[in-house]
Formats: C-alpha cells, sequence, structure tokens
C-alpha cells in the first residue's frame, strides 16, 4: 500500500501554523487517495523512542558496521537508530511540517535526521562510488512557518542569507535522493491579525492543492525516477524542447525541436502523465 509519512516538526499542536497548513494538504490527499495510509511522526511525542546519538551510539554504529565485533548491548542500541530509520526509509513520499527555529529547524527535528541517516540504510558510500543516494524516486512537499519572511515567500528558493532552514531541508533530502521537492511557505507569523489570516488562507488553498495533486504518478518511459512530470513540465517552460531521450512517445522523440513545438511537447507529456496517473 502507498504510504504518506508525515513528520510533524513542531510541538505547538492544536496552535501551530505548520500544522495547521498541513491538514489541508492532508485532507485533501486522503480524498485523493482514500486507500493510501498516511502515517505520522510526531516528534514532540514521548510515543516516539528517538534514542540519543550520543559517543555510545557512535561507539555502537562503529562496532557494528565496521569491526563486526559489536557486544548484544551494542547490536541492540543500534537496532533502535535502524527501525526508526527504516520507517522513515519505507515512505513513499514526505509531508515535512516545519517551524523556522533560530534561522533553522527545531532541535528536534534536526535529531530525528541525525538518527535516520544512516549509511546502508539511505546512503552508502565506497571509494570506487563516492555517495550513493538510496531514496530516489520519492517526493517531498515541505510546509514551513516563521515569525517572519524570508526571500519574499519565493518557494522552490531561498535566497535570504538569513535563512537556513529551507536550504538545509533541500540539501538533506537531496543527500538521500529525494530531488523532487515542493514547498509551501506560512510565512510571516508574527503580523497583524489579518495579515495572518489572508497568508494562513493562501498558504492552506495552495496546500489544499498539493495534497490533492501529489499522486505518485508512474513516470512516462524515459524520464528518469526521480525526475517528476511536474519538473519536466518546468523544464519544457524553460526550454523549447527535451533531449528525444526523455521524450514520452515515439510521435515525439524528432531531435530538438523549434521553440513554437515545445507547447505541443507540453501537451504530449500532460498527456502522457494524465495517462499513467492513478
Ligand atoms: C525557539 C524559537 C525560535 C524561533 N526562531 C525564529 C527565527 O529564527 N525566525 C523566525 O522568523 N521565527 C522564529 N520563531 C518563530 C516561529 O518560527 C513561528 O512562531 C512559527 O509560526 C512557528 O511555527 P508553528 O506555528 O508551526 O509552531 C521562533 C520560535 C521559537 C519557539
Amino acid at each position: 500500500m502507498t504510504r504518506l509519512l508525515h513528520i510533524e516538526a513542531s510541538p505547538m499542536k492544536t496552535l501551530s501554523h505548520s500544522i495547521d497548513v498541513a491538514k489541508q494538504f492532508l485532507d485533501a490527499y486522503r480524498a485523493a487517495h482514500p486507500n493510501h495510509e498516511i502515517d505520522t511522526i510526531d516528534l514532540w511525542s514521548q510515543n516516539i523512542d528517538l534514542p540519543e546519538f550520543d559517543a555510545d551510539m557512535i561507539g555502537a554504529k562503529f562496532a557494528v558496521l565496521r569491526t563486526q565485533t559489536a557486544t548484544p548491548e551494542q547490536r541492540a542500541q543500534w537496532q533502535r537508530a535502524v527501525a526508526l530509520s527504516q520507517r522513515f526509509n519505507a515512505a513513499d513520499h514526505y509531508l515535512f511540517s516545519v517551524p523556522m527555529w533560530n534561522f533553522g529547524v527545531p532541535y528536534r527535528l534536526k535529531h530525528f535526521i541525525d538518527v535516520v541517516t544512516l549509511p546502508g540504510q539511505n546512503w552508502n558510500w565506497s571509494p570506487a562510488t563516492g555517495y550513493q543516494a538510496l531514496l530516489s524516486g520519492k517526493k517531498a512537499a515541505l510546509i514551513y512557518a516563521s515569525a517572519g519572511a524570508y526571500a519574499a515567500h519565493t518557494e522552490g528558493a531561498s535566497e535570504s542569507p538569513d535563512d537556513f532552514q529551507k536550504p538545509y531541508l533541500r540539501r538533506w533530502l537531496r543527500f538521500l535522493g529525494i530531488e523532487d521537492v515542493t514547498e509551501i511557505s506560512a510565512a510571516p507569523t508574527l503580523t497583524a491579525p489579518d495579515l495572518l489570516a489572508a497568508t494562513k488562507a493562501d498558504a492552506k488553498a495552495r496546500a489544499a492543492a498539493l495534497g490533492a495533486a501529489f499522486w505518485d504518478a508512474r513516470l512516462p518511459a524515459g524520464l528518469t525516477a526521480n525526475q517528476s512530470v511536474s519538473n519536466m513540465v518546468t523544464l519544457l517552460r524553460l526550454t523549447p524542447c527535451l533531449p528525444a531521450a526523455a521524450s514520452p512517445s515515439p510521435s515525439t522523440s524528432s531531435p530538438c525541436l523549434p521553440a513554437q513545438r515545445g507547447r505541443c511537447r507540453l501537451r504530449s507529456l500532460r498527456a502522457a502523465w494524465e495517462r499513467t496517473r492513478r
């Protein structure tokens, strides 16, 4: 069964703006995919086993992965991190609701990232290949909230040098192979009530639209697994043609097309996408 994992990083729950916006996404997603499973990890819940990543854990890691001399206690300790990592990795797609804290992410989310980002589970390294991401083909929706507005809400890019929240999460997800990332920012949350209401309404509308359209389309032949069709549509808008290898069907596999035929290409790609959506 297809599984969406929601990582909730705000402790504020019913008062949280990021969770409030994420709910719109989830309602729309649920309506579009009643048979999909939605798993939630509330990073502030007492029920989540989020082990300390301290010297003992690092010792256990090296003992298990490098020396093969791990004691039963070390194996059990390492297994706690592996179990959480595997729960994370098992999801097909991700939704994160993330407040900004001191220009970055809340420490519980950083703690979670440090525990679940494990060699052999979601990344690998070898002298021959360097780093290899193991979660390719998945996508993530990121819903942010912050008291201030950073980079004028330009989701997909965070030009503000003060914003370490969005670039950090993008970089981490890319490290794991999750390149298809859509961002919605509810900001500024520290503002006049009417402006906050307008900001929230806008973010919620976008979250609902994203949730409804966040299906896991099988990709037309020729597209790589982590290259979503929505990315390809964006690419088509930017370039007059695609290389023949990315063509969704033989009839559109002509060599580089003139600019005016890019629109036909866009239509055929969209049609291919429609055919493959669930
Ligand atoms: C510890 C802490 C640090 C914060 N640091 C920032 C910050 O650096 N920049 C900012 O714009 N807002 C900051 N805020 C405000 C939150 O980002 C804002 O209240 C946001 O709405 C929180 O998201 P939530 O409502 O989903 O919990 C901070 C809040 C807390 C509690």
